[in-house]
């Protein structure tokens, strides 16, 4: 385990900590995620760099953009970019053999719509992602951080929401899904609080859990230990 905290230097030399949403975890890769990254990475990766990304010419076209925050190892976002040709896919993850699980099923399921990113999502949001560019980001079981005095680790914040939602195109939503109750009021909390969203849900605050939503790892394993799972949409408005 390392640093959940990094420390950073402001430009007249004050640190700063500056609270991340997870601890890196490295753990070893498998030879077929490490081939995956090697012969994958060319082709479908992202390196981290500051300077603002281009869809077109990441893509070679103008299809709408879904990108996802934390996949994991990544089987549901595959999962989607096949079923979803007409549509461009993004993931970023930070734990490295995740990106390489993905990468792998990615060949197997032969996709070419999809690229991936491994790096603290928050910081690709700030640099990479060009304004009002995104139809949809997700947000799929993101760590809960459980413990109250843990809470601000939460990846979902005010000012974290409200990059999003200038991400996003006026019209495109962020999709959050949760196992975790605590979580689910506390995105609900911070997504009234933010300007120019409004939530989806036509009866209550929760949508009905989306069909094209495939059912992930994480989540196989809340449903055999009896969680629920709240399922969190927002449309950006103006
Ligand atoms: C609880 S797991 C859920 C994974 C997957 N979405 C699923 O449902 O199976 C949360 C994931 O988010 C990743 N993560 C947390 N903070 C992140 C950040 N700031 N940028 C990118 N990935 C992040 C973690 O590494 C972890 O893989």
């Amino acid at each position: 385990m390392t640093e959940v905290t990094k420390t950073e230097l402001t430009e007249d030399g004050k640190v700063i900590r500056k609270v991340r949403s997870f601890v890196r975890r490295e753990g070893r890769l498998t030879k077929g995620q490490e081939q995956a990254l090697n012969e994958s990475w060319p082709t479908m990766g992202i390196d981290f760099e500051a300077t603002e990304l281009d869809w077109q010419q990441v893509f070679g076209n103008d299809n709408p953009v879904v990108l996802e925050i934390g996949f994991g190892m990544g089987a549901s976002l595959v999962e989607m970019a096949k079923n979803a040709p007409e549509k461009n896919f993004v993931g970023i993850e930070v734990h490295t053999p995740g990106v390489g699980a993905c990468l792998m099923a990615a060949r197997e399921a032969g996709v070419s719509n999809l690229r991936v990113m491994c790096h603290d999502a928050v910081e690709v949001f700030e640099q990479m992602l060009p304004k009002d560019s995104l139809d949809t980001v997700q947000l799929f079981f993101p760590d809960p951080w459980h413990k109250k005095r843990h809470h601000k680790r939460r990846i979902v914040q005010l000012p974290f929401a409200e990059m999003v939602r200038d991400k996003l195109k006026v019209g495109g939503v962020f999709h959050m899904a949760t196992d975790w109750e605590n979580y689910a009021e506390h995105m609900i909390d911070v997504m009234e609080a933010a300007p120019h969203y409004q939530n989806v849900a036509q009866e209550g605050l929760y949508v009905p859990r989306p069909d094209d939503r495939p059912l992930t790892k994480f989540e196989q394993r809340g449903q055999r230990l009896g969680h629920g799972v709240w399922d969190i949409k927002y449309t950006r408005t103006a």
